[in-house]
């Protein structure tokens, strides 16, 4: 294998060199550098002592937990032999330090913090440590679905669980009967299929962790670059299970579209999407600590301090007014989002931009004074 090394965050990392980056033997992907930046941020908020990186690959996304975050023991973990090998090279690039070889899968570097390299399918891994990790990141190829059962049982009844979803095309409907048997829910095609598709993911979670009597708590979710990434934050105890699976819920849409939402175990009327998770996208006191957090970060990503912003000031209500999708459903012409959000707030209204489209705004007002806005 041929390598160029890189750098992102405080971590050196080598990476294979390849002609298109699902070529290379070991995976690594700069435009992920945002979704690991956030994690960093994360990470920094919530200051957890034992971190896995169970899908690692290169080791970038745990190497830079250990470098940049105050994590003190952290697991990189991969199936893939090359990437074993290579998270074995880039600890030692990091760390100028050469590992103690525990067995033939697993190797560990105690300086500062205590770091592993393991090699290991990841749910073997997550059910030898049962109840041990304080911070648990899934960012596999695909769905997470596979991983949750175990995850949920390796991550402690108080611990943050971190995914990342990169199956859109199926959580936004373009093919529904993998929807159906991965997240047992029905995605819908449209202007809302991001959100609601982020939805159905943490609404899964949500359904998973009810069976070990754990509830969720959503620290942070969003949709970027074509993936899911939700930091779901668990409570131990069945009213908690009880009252997470309780914002579980129903939406449909009209052909002008109008959206309505509903909680509910059952949908009460046909043509539901979900279900799926009804209740907020962020919790308003760690948004706070993340926005302090932010002033004193230099991201990898050039866009990582600006979405975030982003993700921060946003109205956390469910569903978005796509305006261009609501002037063409309605033969209206398109106005400025930001001439809307103004006017919308003259009005009393909340308002923001949204992260899930630039054309799109999340407000607390009525589908017919939107729609007034267009016309007007
Ligand atoms: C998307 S990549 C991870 C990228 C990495 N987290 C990052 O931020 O650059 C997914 C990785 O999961 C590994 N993988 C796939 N199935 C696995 C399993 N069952 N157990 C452990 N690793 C697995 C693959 O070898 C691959 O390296």
């Amino acid at each position: 294998m041929e390598f160029i090394q890189v750098r992102e965050g405080l971590a050196k990392i080598l990476v294979p060199k390849a002609e298109r980056i699902y070529d290379a033997p070991v995976f690594y992907n700069p435009l992920m550098a945002l979704n690991r930046d956030t994690s960093v941020l994360v990470l920094r908020v919530l200051k957890p002592e034992k971190v896995l990186d169970a899908l690692s690959a290169t080791g970038v996304r745990g190497i830079r937990y250990a470098l940049e975050t105050p994590a003190e023991e952290v697991w990189l973990n991969d199936i893939n032999e090359e990437a074993f090998n290579l998270i074995l090279k880039n600890l030692q690039l990091n760390l100028g330090a050469e590992g103690k070889k525990i067995s033939e899968r697993r190797v560990t570097f105690q300086e500062e913090k205590r770091l592993v390299a393991n090699l290991d399918d990841a749910n073997r891994l997550m059910a030898e440590k049962f109840r041990y990790f304080d911070f648990l990141d899934l960012d596999p190829f695909g769905s997470p679905v596979e991983f949750l059962d175990t995850a949920l049982r390796s991550v402690k009844r108080r611990g943050v669980l971190a995914v990342t979803a990169t199956d859109t095309g199926v959580l936004c409907g373009a093919y529904k009967h993998a929807c159906l048997r991965k997240y047992l829910a029905e995605p819908i095609r449209g202007e809302l299929c991001h959100e609601a598709g982020l939805r159905i993911l943490i609404g899964t979670v949500v359904r998973y962790a009810a069976k070990y009597d754990l509830g969720v708590e959503v620290l942070l979710a969003y949709y970027r670059d074509h993936y899911f990434r939700a930091f779901l934050k668990l409570s131990s105890g069945a009213r908690k299970a009880d009252k997470s699976l309780a914002r579980l819920g129903y939406l449909w849409q009209d052909g002008n579209g109008r959206s309505t939402y509903e909680e509910g175990f059952l949908p009460e009327k046909p043509g539901a999407a979900g279900p799926m998770w009804l209740g907020p996208l962020k919790d308003e006191g760690f948004s706070k600590e993340l926005d302090k957090e932010l002033k004193g970060f230099e991201p990898a990503h050039k866009k990582t301090a600006e979405f975030t912003r982003t993700l921060i000031e946003e109205l956390d209500v469910p569903f978005h007014y796509d305006t261009h999708a609501l002037a063409r459903r309605n033969g209206l012409e398109v106005r400025k989002v930001s001439v809307i959000i103004e006017r919308l707030r003259e009005r009393g209204y909340s308002a923001t931009r949204t992260h899930f489209s630039p054309t799109a705004i999340k407000t607390d007002a009525p589908f017919e004074e939107v729609l007034e806005m267009l016309r007007a």
